[in-house]
């Protein structure tokens, strides 16, 4: 079912998917098969070459994993989308469609930790090379253009600090070097912000996060045109084995349901959240694109619907301070995911970036006391109240 016409809360629920035609079941049945049958050889060779559309080992695609593929496809605006087991399976892909050994990627400076370490181990084992840059300055990726460029890399809001990006202005940049920019749109979700729309090339999400939502499925999508991710499919995701599996696809097309109403609560928890951050005299910053202090508050209006559900701010004080804030909370939850029903709250400086020496985090915004919070879909009133006795101890410990 289609109509130009449905706004995104319709289409998230309607659109590319079908009831079955002989069952009439509305829900989409999981198809677990590996193996297809074909009734000559000729047929089959046509599937696989693509000659003929068709499904011909599990490894390449599913009927289940179709559906979400195509409903993906349709959510971002884009020709095809491909589904992988992670975000990371789904970024190394994008970048391994560009790039060989020898070509260079320029890319934001803040972007997620995994992006991070792949460029700098295995990617660069196999002789890509990378330079991170500022990229809220479009001129620095003009300044860093080097003859062996091949693709621009950026991540907007990013993780953790929440860095806007303007993508249409850096999307014009791309063109004008002549190379596909990538955007990882994992914190906004297609609801909230299409980066093919503004000129970007190729996207990226961890679909583990906001598009599942529920923390029970670990996956990834990208979207391009049909012929990358053709090429994807068959030269990247099929030889590395990065595949999604039908059960895990299903739970995402259950998941992705909700979607919508998800994120606008997660989206207004979290704006009350920040305010409640910003004003409290234990909080040194607060990093929230819905707060008009936020450096990129104006593009973050422009390109974005909604604010999203990641509020990232700084404790008063140093690690141990950031450490006993996060012990002290009794609803959020410690944990390295987001996107989740549960307030998930996660202190980079003592967990994911702990190996990085603290002159060098910083480089990346990662400060003794940053704190990123993944707001859930509690009472937001409970989430306040929570952070609030929290704060409470850190500042009675600071005292004595
Ligand atoms: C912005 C962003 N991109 C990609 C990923 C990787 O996703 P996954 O864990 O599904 O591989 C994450 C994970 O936290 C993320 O936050």
């Amino acid at each position: 079912m289609s109509n130009c016409n449905w706004k995104i809360d319709t289409r998230i629920i309607h659109e590319k998917l079908e009831p079955d035609k002989k069952t009439r079941a509305i829900v989409p049945s999981i198809t677990p098969a590996v193996a297809y049958s074909f009734s000559t050889a000729e047929e089959a060779a046509n599937v696989v070459s693509g000659l003929e559309d068709g499904i011909y080992y599990g490894r390449y695609g599913n009927p289940t994993i179709r559906q979400l593929e195509e409903k993906i496809a349709s959510l971002e605006f884009g020709e095809a989308a491909l589904a992988v087991s992670s975000g990371m399976a789904a970024i190394s892909t994008a970048l391994l469609s560009c790039l060989k050994s020898g070509d260079h990627v320029l890319v934001t400076k803040d972007v997620y930790g995994g992006t991070y370490s792949f460029l700098t181990s295995l990617a660069e084992r196999i002789g890509i090379k990378y330079d991170f840059v500022d990229c809220t300055n479009p001129q620095n990726i003009l300044d860093g253009v080097l003859p062996n460029t091949k693709a621009i890399y950026i991540e907007t809001p990013s993780n953790p600090n929440l860095t806007i990006l303007d993508i249409e202005k850096i999307a014009k940049v791309s063109k004008k070097i002549g190379v596909p920019l990538i955007i990882d749109n994992t914190f906004m979700s297609p609801i909230l912000q299409n980066p093919l729309l503004l000129g970007a090339d190729i996207v990226v999400h961890s679909g583990t996060k906001y598009i599942n939502g529920h923390g029970d499925v670990l996956c990834g999508f990208i979207v391009a045109d049909a012929d990358r991710i053709n090429m994807m499919r068959k030269k990247i995701m099929g030889d590395l084995g990065q595949n999604l599996n039908a059960f895990e696809a299903y739970l995402v097309i259950r998941g992705l349901k909700t979607m919508s109403i998800r994120i606008e609560k997660h989206c207004s928890n979290a704006q009350k959240v920040a305010e409640f951050l910003d004003s409290h005299p234990m909080i040194e910053k607060v990093y929230y694109p819905g707060l008009e202090s936020h450096p990129g508050h104006e593009i973050a209006k422009k390109q974005m619907r909604a604010m999203g559900g990641i509020v990232s701010f700084e404790v008063k004080g140093g690690i141990n301070e950031g450490k006993r804030f996060i012990n002290s909370l009794e609803l959020a939850m410690i944990s390295f995911s987001l996107g989740d029903p549960e307030t998930l709250v996660q202190h980079p400086a003592s967990m994911t970036h702990a190996q990085i020496p603290k002159e060098e985090r910083k480089k990346y915004g990662i400060t003794d006391g940053l704190i990123r919070l993944s707001v859930g879909l509690e009472d937001p009133q409970d989430i306040i109240n929570d952070l609030e006795q929290a704060l409470k101890k850190v500042e009675l410990a600071a005292s004595v």
